[in-house]
């Protein structure tokens, strides 16, 4: 058994992780899930929402699910999904985002996955006031050649691997010219190792625009910390959702497997939560771990449940609660 670790997460997360064990079981994954706390009920038990233990077990077993967790806005404790990030050095940040049979959306070709660097840029948080009566502030924005070179690689490699067309480098190099400007340079540089592979870079607010109008024209995007946050929600936005869209956190060492939505504390505890999400997260871990049946096995019970508007959640125009959607996969495996 592949012991992994579980951590379930806030707000709707214990209810799509429930989801999610339920039809990998039923799939026979077997998987060994070691459970781990972070987030809000760890820091309501013990004063620390990230603990010791939890990354003692990421460390050890180098594999992990994640939920959402909450992250206080304004004041409070600093981001447990950024601290991971770090703590792990998971600086790949895969965020595939495809049109998917029988989900209503207003594209019906988006095939685009969002390579995100994960550990520096305008993202991490390392902010502080400069004055003292705290009315001026500033924030740190660091990137290097370092992590720009090992994102963009990666996204030329899965491109490679996946037979992919096209790589696009996503920036704001006229404005931020050194930081950004040097992961447009790195990026530069790293294209011409990958001819067979077409590359263009292209202004943030425009690829903002141009997602919108003619998302069919993105395959592959390779950008820094904020802009892929943002962007990757947009592409969720094209395929249904922030319930549809799963992603990887990579580094060499670990990986950890998320969601791309929050913890949607407007619908927790109510049934409504798409699991979807979560479910292709722990699908991209099964491929991850050489597990494609089963990984290919998932996929194909949850696309012929999509269609079905008496199973899905609200927010695909269905009438499901979350148990429904779910039993509905688990009928279809
Ligand atoms: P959110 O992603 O939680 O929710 C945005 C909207 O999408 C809400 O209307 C929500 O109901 C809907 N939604 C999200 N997931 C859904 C699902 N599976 N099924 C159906 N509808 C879904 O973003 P929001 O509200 O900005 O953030 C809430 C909290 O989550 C914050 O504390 C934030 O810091 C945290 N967060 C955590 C992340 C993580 O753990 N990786 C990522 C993003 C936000
Ligand atoms: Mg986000």
């Amino acid at each position: 058994m592949q012991p992994i670790v579980l951590i379930s997460g806030d707000g709707i997360g214990p209810e799509i992780t429930e989801s999610v064990l339920r039809i990998l079981e039923a799939a026979k994954a077997d998987i060994n899930w070691i459970s781990a706390s972070a987030g809000m009920l760890a820091f309501e038990s013990s004063g620390n929402p990230l603990p010791d233990e939890t990354i003692s077990l990421i460390d050890q077993y180098k594999l992990a699910l994640k939920g959402p967790l909450t992250t206080p806005v304004g004041s409070g404790f600093r981001s447990v999904n950024v601290a991971l990030r770090q703590r792990f050095n998971l600086y790949c940040n895969i965020r595939p985002a495809r049109t998917l049979p029988g989900v209503d959306t207003r594209y019906g070709n988006v095939d685009l996955v969002t390579f995100r660097e994960n550990t520096q840029g305008m993202y991490i948080g390392m902010e502080r006031y400069i004055d003292d009566d705290e009315n001026q502030a500033e924030t740190v924005a660091i990137i290097t050649r370092e992590a720009s070179e090992r994102i963009i690689r990666a996204a030329f490699e899965y491109a490679r691997k996946h037979g992919r067309k096209k790589v696009s480098l996503i920036h704001k190099a006229n404005i931020l010219k050194y930081t950004t400007g040097l992961f447009l340079k790195v990026g530069k540089e790293i294209a011409a190792d990958y001819p067979e592979i077409l590359f263009n870079d292209m202004i943030v607010d425009n690829t903002a625009m141009q997602m919108v109008m003619r998302p069919e024209i993105f395959d592959i995007l390779v950008t820094t910390n904020l802009f892929g946050d943002i962007l990757s929600d947009l592409a969720s936005g094209l395929v249904g959702g922030l319930g549809m869209t799963g992603s990887a956190n990579l580094g060499d060492q670990h990986a950890i497997f998320e969601a791309v939505h929050g913890s949607a504390p407007d619908i927790a505890g109510q049934g409504k939560a798409n699991p979807t999400a979560l479910l292709l997260s722990a699908v991209m871990l099964l491929d991850h771990i050489n597990r494609q049946d089963t990984a290919e096995k998932i996929r194909r019970a949850l696309y012929r449940v999509l269609p079905d508007k008496e199973c899905v959640t609200a927010d695909l125009g269905g009438k499901g609660t979350t148990g429904v959607f779910t039993d509905a996969i688990i009928r279809n495996l």
